[in-house]
């Protein structure tokens, strides 16, 4: 999947984005026939066990995009760009955006609306596809006084149409449209030319992407509304790591199976 490929998806099928972190789940993702891959900053929250994403440093992006992209075959690759490293300025937002292409990702992504329109065209003028990210960005959380959904009154749904459109004039080649109601991502999804992929945005974005520890059930410290868990991997550990336990407490692990004679 490449970045032209996956923004003519805007008039054919679904797109189908999962977050990853290292070279196994992308593996995986990528045997499941998924064709694009998020790098998020999620990370912070999932891997690193804080409470937001807001301490992942380009160090990080940086160490699991290589994680991801060593064992990427096709999938297309978007590396969130984290807290701080665009909102200083334009040259630094320029600076790390290549060290992400540099460490193999084909694309980044930056959250915010008008504010950071002049890094997306900076960005995409240097041959850096963008990803934009509007709504609930949990880099706001702190403004947002929590992961709240937005774009609730006519007001602010409208500036999240605005911040769109002025996302795909600055070159972006997506959004992510996260936590906000269905008929607003519809908005939004129609006033512009580039794909939407929605997160707890409703059915009539044009993807959908998930967190992957949150599809299949492996993190249960905060599950929002619009998680689907389609696996439960959490419980499946729990119990195997429980099972291990047991029997070598009882002598049972190893048997002769399991040793060099
Ligand atoms: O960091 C992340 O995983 C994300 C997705 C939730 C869209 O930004």
């Amino acid at each position: 999947m490449t970045v032209p490929e996956f923004r003519r998806r805007k008039h054919g099928e679904k797109l189908v984005v999962v977050t990853a972190y290292d070279a196994l789940f992308t593996r995986l993702i990528e045997q499941a026939g998924i064709q694009a891959i998020l790098v998020g900053d999620s990370l912070g929250v999932v891997v690193q066990g804080q409470r937001d994403t807001l301490s992942v440093t380009m160090e990080d992006m940086v160490y699991h995009t290589r994680l991801v992209t060593r064992a990427r075959r096709q999938a297309l690759v978007i590396a969130d760009m984290p807290f701080m490293s665009y909102q200083v300025s334009r040259e630094q937002a320029l600076y790390n955006a290549g060290r992400l292409i540099q460490a193999g990702a084909a694309a980044v992504k930056v959250e915010g609306g008008g504010a950071v329109v002049d890094r997306v065209h900076a960005m995409t003028a240097m041959g850096i596809p963008v990803m934009g990210h509007l709504g609930m960005t949990p880099q706001f959380v702190n403004q947002f006084g929590g992961y709240k959904v937005q774009g609730k009154d006519d007001a602010q749904a409208s500036v999240l149409c605005t911040d769109a459109r002025a996302l795909e004039q600055a070159g972006a080649f997506s959004l992510v449209l996260e936590a906000m109601p269905a008929a607003v991502a519809q908005s939004v999804t129609q006033a512009v030319s580039i794909p939407t992929i929605g997160i707890g945005a409703g059915p009539h974005c044009d993807g959908q992407v998930l967190v992957l520890y949150d599809l299949l059930g492996l993190f249960d410290e905060f599950v929002p509304k619009f998680v689907k868990p389609y696996a439960h991997l959490r419980t499946d550990a729990l119990q195997a790591l429980r099972c291990f336990k047991d029997e070598v407490e009882r002598q049972r692990f190893p048997t002769d199976t399991e040793s060099y004679q």
